[in-house]
């Protein structure tokens, strides 16, 4: 049988990253094998220095040898120190369950950053004055936060030659807020909005190109650097800018091009640049070549200041980037002179113009997610964003023009001052944020739920611009701790989040205070939201658990098991009585109705999060063999239950807000919180459920009554408890207050309120923080979810209900790739699945195995209420319950069903 090379190649979850800067990168490989129950018996890599080298299959820098080991992911490099700024090749290859090797995989490279702080030699730079402009600035939770000042868009430039023979042309660069990198006259790469969003008191995050092929004898280098959330009413002083460029010669020799002092600095076309605001570009201002060699640059009389900046590391995660273009479905002209055009789509981004028309004939494109029902446009949902783009047009001939530091949020663009009459090809929808790749795939035979999950994957995306915001419409787009971890499975679901998340743990490490406390928001950027709402801080926790649940990452739990104990010891040392009673602000947000959490007291969900986030800090020091503080956190979190219990436990429901005495009506999420952590004591779980499922039943005629909290966990809750058709029916219903509301009233993602809320106030159109329920429907209704860490044992199990005729799932585990795909019939069931190497599945189905034939290919493997002719590598059983399981190794297989 022909053993396939491995294949998916990652280093540090990335392919072929640049800017690599740890001493021991992890690599990670998939496996494929056409037989069911392979494993890995043993590896071998190799990293070269030059891509001959390697495919002479030579590990010159290192060589691992066989290495008797089932691990394919985040295998440790283990040779001699890197160099900077150096490209190293390496390949993979490995033995099969019997020792027969495979070939080696196909060479895969990274190129490593600058290594040490010496290394780095350029400067930040900027310009010496700088023309600034105003904007309105953030009103945040009802508090004004002053207006923004910022500074037109920095042109800088620089020219440099080099020798004959260049082997390899290294760039590590960052610019603050936004920059945008180029040399001889065209942007270098397709990545936008660099560099990916931090803490700029605390961090910047640089970028490294490969120059190589762009490289020619005279050289020119432009950056144009503008302000995004590099301004002072974050803490921050001006845009910055700090780029070295490496050159390696054929005969061994170096060079390096650096910023001081000696670039050159000048204004440009691009003037004002704001995320919210949008930003101005007066194309009569372009000077054709700036970016290029043998330019005449005798109006860039000034040269640029080195200033202060911060300390810099290397951006490994994917990129923002274009990542679709979106046609505009319809064009339409309400007022004269207004051309209002709608993408059909709410979504992240910009638009990209293409006009033609007289020079100085300016074009002011503004955005909304809305439109009044006279058809002009309804910017409301943005608040304080501005959200428009102006373009001056150069004149004389067909002129393109998208914007590069600002995105906006958005389904309808507003055209005014457009020369002539646009058509449809006038403009089309740039769909914008970091690229991670798709991970998972998800339908099922009900309509509305895959249309759920689709309004779910725009607003995910829409959402993912270096770090996990809360909308991008508004004049917020901030990194909320809340929305991220209550969306985090999901987006493990549907993406490849790891390089993502193991960045933004990185910012909420940076982000904690001595004291241990967190912020509401991470970066900071608003520094005051200290502490943070235990419901949002919890994000720390949850994100470090999930990135070991999802990719077994333990390297992620042993550098953020400190500073995560600390988070704790904060809680714990404002808790009264194991009670948390003043830290909450938020709970259970967006409840229908409501903006605040209604009938959830702030307590109960605080107090909750305090035991769930010590509940699993206890099981991380498990994890990490660190059997004292498991012992005592374990304790703790007992401790903690308890007082829980006491608190806020009564007769057979949890405490609520109720409006007055007559108002008995059981409150949802006060209830499922509990119920999801198994806190309710023995004596009363049943009772609490039979209250939740009869308010959920009588009371509200299933609807939820959920805010951002009790909607992630109410799903699971009900289905771990045997009332999956009533998760269902909730999950489907289409009035009011649930999601088929939202879809009927024509959302293409999902609301921040349950209401649909047309004016002022808090109404974003496309917040991610319900797209929760997305991870429920890969879980309850494909039925796949992960048993073991890194998906090391699968559990299958396909609810057998009549409202569901089909579903199918499929995820790209550490492993490979799991999939389920299952179809009922009126007596039958036919599931096919593919578990990946290296791991193995359970299958549950309860059907009474009783009058049961369970076949596999042609096999009967379970006949007469007992197994039958057994194929070895599968093992069936019933439980008491009357519930099939069958235990299989990775492979393919097909299983019917019949009564
Ligand atoms: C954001 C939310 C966030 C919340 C905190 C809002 O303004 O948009 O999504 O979690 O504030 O309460």
């Amino acid at each position: 049988m022909k053993i396939c090379a491995p294949e998916h190649l990652r280093c540090e979850y990335l392919p072929n990253p640049l800017g690599v800067t740890m001493a021991a990168p992890r690599f990670s490989w998939i496996l494929s094998s056409d037989r069911r129950g392979d494993r890995q018996s043993a590896y071998q890599i190799i990293v070269a220095s030059e891509l001959e080298i390697a495919q002479r299959e030579i590990g010159d820098v290192w060589d691992s040898g066989r290495v008797e080991s089932e691990r394919n992911f985040q295998v440790p490099y283990a040779g001699e120190p890197f160099q900077s700024s150096t490209k190293y090749f390496w390949q993979v290859r490995w033995w099969d369950l019997n020792g027969g090797a495979s070939p080696f995989s196909p060479t895969v490279f990274f190129v490593t950053g600058l290594l040490k702080e010496k290394d780095w030699k350029a400067k930040w730079i900027s310009k010496r004055e700088h023309r600034v402009f105003r904007t309105k600035g953030t009103v945040i939770l009802g508090e004004h936060r002053g207006e923004y000042i910022q500074s037109h868009a920095i042109y800088f430039r620089q020219d440099f030659e080099v020798k004959p023979g260049v082997k390899r042309a290294i760039a590590h660069i960052c610019g603050l807020g936004y920059y945008e990198l180029r040399l001889n006259g065209k942007k270098v790469g397709d990545a936008v909005l660099e560099p990916a969003q931090t803490d700029y008191n605390k961090a910047a995050l640089y970028s490294t190109y490969d120059l190589t092929e762009l490289i020619q004898t005279k050289n020119a280098i432009g950056v144009v650097v503008g302000n995004g959330r590099m301004i002072k009413s974050y803490g921050y002083d001006q845009p910055k800018l700090i780029a070295q460029i490496e050159i390696e010669y054929e005969n061994g020799g170096r060079e390096r091009l650096v910023t001081d002092d000696s670039w050159k600095v000048a204004f440009g076309p691009l003037t004002e640049n704001g995320i919210y605001s949008g930003e101005k570009y007066d194309a009569r201002e372009e000077q054709p070549g700036w970016d290029e060699a043998n330019f005449e640059d005798y109006s860039w009389g000034e040269r640029a200041v080195t200033v202060q900046g911060p300390p810099v590391d290397s951006r490994l995660l994917p990129p923002i980037r274009v990542t679709g273009l979106i046609r505009p479905k319809s064009l339409a002209s309400p007022e004269p002179d207004v051309h209002l055009f709608d993408f059909g789509q709410n979504f992240a981004g910009w638009a990209r113009l293409r006009v033609q028309g007289p020079r100085g004939a300016t074009v002011s494109m503004r955005y909304a997610e809305l439109r009044h029902e006279d058809g002009t446009l309804n910017t409301s949902s943005n608040q304080n964003a501005e959200a428009r783009d102006v373009y001056v047009l150069r004149g004389g001939g067909s002129e393109t023009y998208e914007p590069r530091f600002t995105y906006h949020g958005f389904r309808y663009l507003e055209l005014k001052g457009f020369p002539g009459e646009p058509t449809l090809d006038s403009v089309e929808g740039c769909l914008v944020h970091t690229d991670v790749p798709p991970a998972g795939d998800f339908s099922c035979s009900h309509p509305l739920i895959n249309q759920i999950h689709q309004n779910v994957l725009w607003g995910q995306k829409s959402n993912l611009m270096s770090i996990p915001t809360d909308c991008p419409q508004r004049d917020e787009r901030h990194g909320w701790l809340g929305d991220a971890h209550l969306a985090a499975e999901e987006a493990i679901l549907n993406f490849d989040m790891a390089a993502f998340y193991t960045k933004y743990l990185e910012d909420i490490r940076l982000a904690q205070k001595e004291d241990g406390s967190l912020p509401d928001t991470v970066p900071p950027y608003f520094g005051h939201l200290y502490p943070a709402d235990p419901a949002w801080g919890s994000a720390y926790i949850i994100l470090a658990w999930n990135m070991y649940q999802f990719y077994e990452d333990k390297k992620i739990l042993e550098r953020h098991f400190l500073p995560l104990k600390k988070y704790i010891e904060f809680l714990r040392a404002n808790a009264e009585g194991h009670i948390l009673k003043k830290l909450g602000k938020y709970g259970d947000w967006c409840p229908p109705g409501s903006i605040g959490p209604k009938k959830t007291p702030l307590e109960l969900t605080s107090t909750w999060f305090y035991y769930h986030d010590v509940a699993i800090f206890s099981k991380i020091a498990q994890v990490l063999a660190r059997n004292d503080d498991f012992r005592s956190y374990g304790r703790l979190a007992e401790e903690i239950k308890e007082a829980f219990n006491k608190a806020f436990l009564g007769e057979e429901e949890y405490k609520a807000v109720h409006i007055s005495a007559a108002d008995r009506l059981t409150n949802q999420t006060s209830n499922i919180l509990p119920l999801y952590l198994e806190m309710v004591p023995a004596g009363k779980k049943a009772k609490v459920i039979a209250r939740l499922l009869h308010g959920l039943e009588q009371d509200q005629d299933f609807h939820l009554d959920t805010g951002i909290i009790g909607t992630r966990y109410l799903f699971d809750v009900l289905t771990q408890n045997g009332a999956f058709e009533a998760a269902f029916r909730t999950a489907t219903q289409a009035s009011y207050p649930g999601f088929g509301y939202m879809i009927a009233e024509g959302a293409t993602t999902l609301w921040e309120r349950w209401e649909k809320l047309t004016r002022g106030g808090m109404n974003s159109h496309n917040h991610i923080m319900l797209g929760s329920i997305d991870a429920w429907f890969y879980r309850a209704i494909a039925g796949l979810r992960c048993l073991e860490p890194g998906w090391k044992r699968i559990l299958v199990n396909p609810p057998l209900f009549d409202g569901l005729r089909s579903a199918t799932a499929a995820h790209e585990t550490p492993r490979g790739e799991v999939s389920v795909e299952w179809e009922r019939g009126d007596n039958s069931l036919q599931l096919a699945i593919a578990v990946p190497v290296g791991a193995e599945a359970e299958i549950r189905l309860s059907l009474l195995a009783e009058g049961t034939t369970l076949k596999e290919g042609g096999t009967v493997l379970w006949e007469n209420g007992k197994p039958s002719q057994s194929q070895p590598e599968i093992s069936v059983s019933a439980t008491e319950g009357g519930c099939l399981v069958i235990s299989i190794p990775s492979g393919q297989y097909r299983f019917s069903l019949t009564k």
